[in-house]
């Protein structure tokens, strides 16, 4: 597999998050001072790929609008000596960002299905902004590797206890293949915990092939009436080889406000500037429980 394309599906609704995202994408909602899916970005430019199609839709704008420039701001931060916009403006110089509309959000793997033009043939990366993770290594790379290493799909998985399992698309494995890499020999999406097949969840992190585009494509409405991208991934097993592979790194789901508040808790002590701040405020609130 050689991977030098990334989509990052951005069309949900966002309810959890409601009325937060009511006008605005949840994809926007910052960790600290970034949106969530400027960190996605980072990522993608960590592994070194530079072409990053953005499934957007409607209410969406705010994301197009981050990845662009702003004259304005730019003028007025170069006149204050502000070097605020900096790292944004190298970090799109490095990157080519593209759009597609998914006309009305249909589910994850309708949302990937939009992607088949851009994509054009070739092995592809796919992040979801749900999913941020602090990690040595970005949590993609670890996938690309594997990937390479093994010239096969790989998906992201997560050991998840078994109460929370039915959220979760969930793999049958075979033993490990390597530490953390394991051969996955079905999926199934949302199972009750009595039938999940493993304790391994899936997360927002894949490398595909293009013949998912042909397997999304007989893929009927699943479960919530969705086109799950689980469903075709179940079908793409059944074709070749694909792996599953335990990220090494912290992995915050920030798809529910509980997730955010951690994320935002931990990124936050990451950064020197507001560690101590931060840490004061903890023994501070938590002091009073
Ligand atoms: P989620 O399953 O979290 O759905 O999508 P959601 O609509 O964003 O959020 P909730 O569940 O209503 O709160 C995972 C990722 O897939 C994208 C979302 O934008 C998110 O990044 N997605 C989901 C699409 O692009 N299109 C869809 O039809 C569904």
């Amino acid at each position: 597999m050689r991977v030098s394309k990334a989509v990052v599906p951005a069309a949900g609704l966002g309810t959890r998050f409601l009325p937060a995202t009511k006008a605005q994408p949840k994809e926007m909602l910052p960790v600290v001072d970034r949106p969530a899916i400027h960190y996605i970005a980072e990522e993608v430019d960590q592994c070194g790929i530079s072409d990053l199609l953005i499934v957007t839709g409607r209410g969406k704008r705010a994301i197009e609008d981050h990845f662009d420039r702003a004259i304005e701001l730019e003028r007025l931060l170069e006149e204050t000596g502000n070097p605020r916009l900096s790292e944004l403006q190298q970090l799109l110089d490095r990157l080519q960002v593209f759009y597609v509309r998914q006309g009305t959000p249909r589910g994850l793997g309708h949302a990937i299905a939009c992607a088949e033009r851009h994509i054009d043939n070739e092995d592809f990366a796919v992040l979801l902004p749900d999913d941020l993770y602090l990690s040595d290594e970005p949590a993609l790379g670890q996938l690309i590797r594997v990937a390479e290493e093994l010239d096969a799909p790989v998906v992201a998985v997560v050991e998840v206890p078994k109460a929370d399992i039915g959220r979760y698309g969930v793999v049958a494995v075979r033993e490990q293949v390597s530490p953390g890499v394991y051969r996955v020999l079905d999926m199934v999406e949302k199972p009750a915990p009595e039938d999940a097949p493993s304790q391994f969840g899936v997360v927002g992190r894949y490398v595909l092939p293009p013949e998912i585009f042909a397997h999304l494509k007989r893929t009927a409405p699943g479960a919530g009436g969705e086109i799950q991208l689980t469903d075709a991934l179940k079908a793409l097993c059944e074709a070749r080889p694909v792996y599953a592979v335990t990220v090494v790194g912290e992995r915050y789901d920030i798809g529910e406000p509980l997730g955010l508040l951690r994320a935002q808790i931990s990124f936050a002590l990451r950064r020197p500037d507001l560690a101590d701040g931060v840490r004061e405020f903890l023994a501070e609130v938590t002091n009073g429980l």
